[in-house]
């Protein structure tokens, strides 16, 4: 049996289930081309508003490393240390949508056969700010655009009604994406933010709004490290820092939990896992507990700026799977897809040694009463 790397998502027919995520690798027009050359299933756009940003000055990214004998992280480029994380205090695009809508068009005239996701930003508080999401959409899905990814995410929007100021209130979330559903003719995923209580509450707002898909997770709030020479941190503009986002393998474990609690409240819906992402082995655990396309950021922008190895290296891995597992006769992503979904249980269901039992903290009740177990 052939193997097939392809697969539908949200409706729409992906060659491969791997995508570039909204950032530096998809910024402009040539970049996002050169990603398709470079065999990537699909490309997020680098988020679009309506009006210009100003980013801070200095860099917008660094890379924290890590030096495997003492433990240390930091951004100082040292021998023998290893990649732990990205760090950006980056804003949305600084072009605006005016300035995306030929190369939209022109991006999807030169790749049919590619899925092109526009990533949208607009702010909530008033009538007029919501109809900017449908500004935007409208904008960008008349260029032919695939679908539409809802930036509820973004972390460095001082305003209480952008970014992840919207992906923190489950009701915004509903209502911006019920704003953007309204106009859409194509499928609106929504991004959340990892660092809220429980991240099942927003996406529930989400589908209840009428999302096709989350995509999740945005990178987790975070400081550089402080450098103990300079008492400095180690990014700052003229010694002040912000809040910025951790992304990278040093978020791996915590996104995947995040993308594995949606994926089991809402098993028939549909996720694109972001967090951590550089070969095969992490995508491979996104999909064992249910997502159905994964998105890479940081691994792709420390190759080449949009990732020609990380994808050349995920194909093969995804391919090698399929042909390790050909006796259970696995062909696609389809046949393995969420086979790890219910073996993450509550705490007091993991097999304790010999016979004892625990009952999650609660006491063994006299008589034939059962604890009662309160959730
Ligand atoms: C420099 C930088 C810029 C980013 N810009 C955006 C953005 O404009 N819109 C967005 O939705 N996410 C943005 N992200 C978040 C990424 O799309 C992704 O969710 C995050 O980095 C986690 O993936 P990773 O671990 O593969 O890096 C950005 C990330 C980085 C590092």
């Amino acid at each position: 049996m052939a193997i097939d790397l392809s697969t539908v998502f949200t409706g729409l027919r992906f060659q491969n289930p791997f995508m570039l995520a909204s950032a530096p690798p998809t910024e402009s027009d040539s970049n996002i081309m050169r990603a398709f050359e470079a065999g990537w299933g699909g490309v997020v756009t680098k988020t679009i508003g309506l009006h210009p940003v100003i980013n801070v000055k200095g860099p917008k990214t660094k890379f924290n490393r890590v030096t495997p004998e003492t433990g240390r992280i930091s951004m100082e480029k040292r021998a023998g240390a290893t990649l732990h994380s990205s760090w950006n205090w980056e804003l949305i695009s600084d072009k605006t949508i005016d300035w995306w809508i030929p190369r939209l068009d022109r991006i999807k005239k030169a790749f049919p056969e590619k899925v092109l996701v526009a990533s949208i930003m607009a702010g909530s508080g008033n009538d007029r700010e919501l109809k900017h999401w449908q500004d935007l959409a409208m904008g960008c899905q008349d260029q032919g655009v695939d679908a539409l990814e809802l930036n509820l995410s973004c972390p460095h929007m001082d305003r209480p009604d952008m970014g992840s100021n919207i992906g923190k209130d489950q009701q915004l979330v509903s209502y911006v994406v019920q704003v953007v559903k309204e106009v859409a003719r194509v499928p609106v995923w929504a991004k959340l933010i990892p660092s809220t209580t429980d991240i099942v509450i927003e996406a529930r707002g989400a589908f209840n709004g009428g999302a096709d898909a989350i995509s999740a997770t945005n990178t987790f709030p975070s400081l550089p490290p402080v450098d103990p020479d300079t008492l400095e941190f180690e990014m700052n503009v003229e010694g002040l820092v912000s809040y910025g986002g951790l992304g990278g393998p040093a978020i791996f474990p915590m996104a995947l939990a995040k993308v594995t609690q949606m994926c089991q409240a809402f098993p028939d819906k549909s996720f694109s896992a972001i967090g951590g992402v550089s070969n095969f082995t992490q995508a491979l655990n996104y999909f064992l507990v249910g997502a159905g396309t994964v998105q890479v950021c940081t691994a792709a922008m420390l190759d080449h700026a949009i990732g020609p190895n990380v994808i050349r290296d995920l194909l093969a891995g995804m391919r090698a799977f399929l042909e390790r597992h050909a006796g259970r006769r696995w062909r696609s992503l389809e046949d393995f897809r969420g086979l790890l979904r219910n073996r993450i249980v509550p705490h007091s269901q993991i097999k304790r040694p010999d016979t004892k039992e625990y009952r999650g903290g609660y006491e063994v009740h006299e008589g034939y009463a059962e604890p009662q177990v309160v959730t």
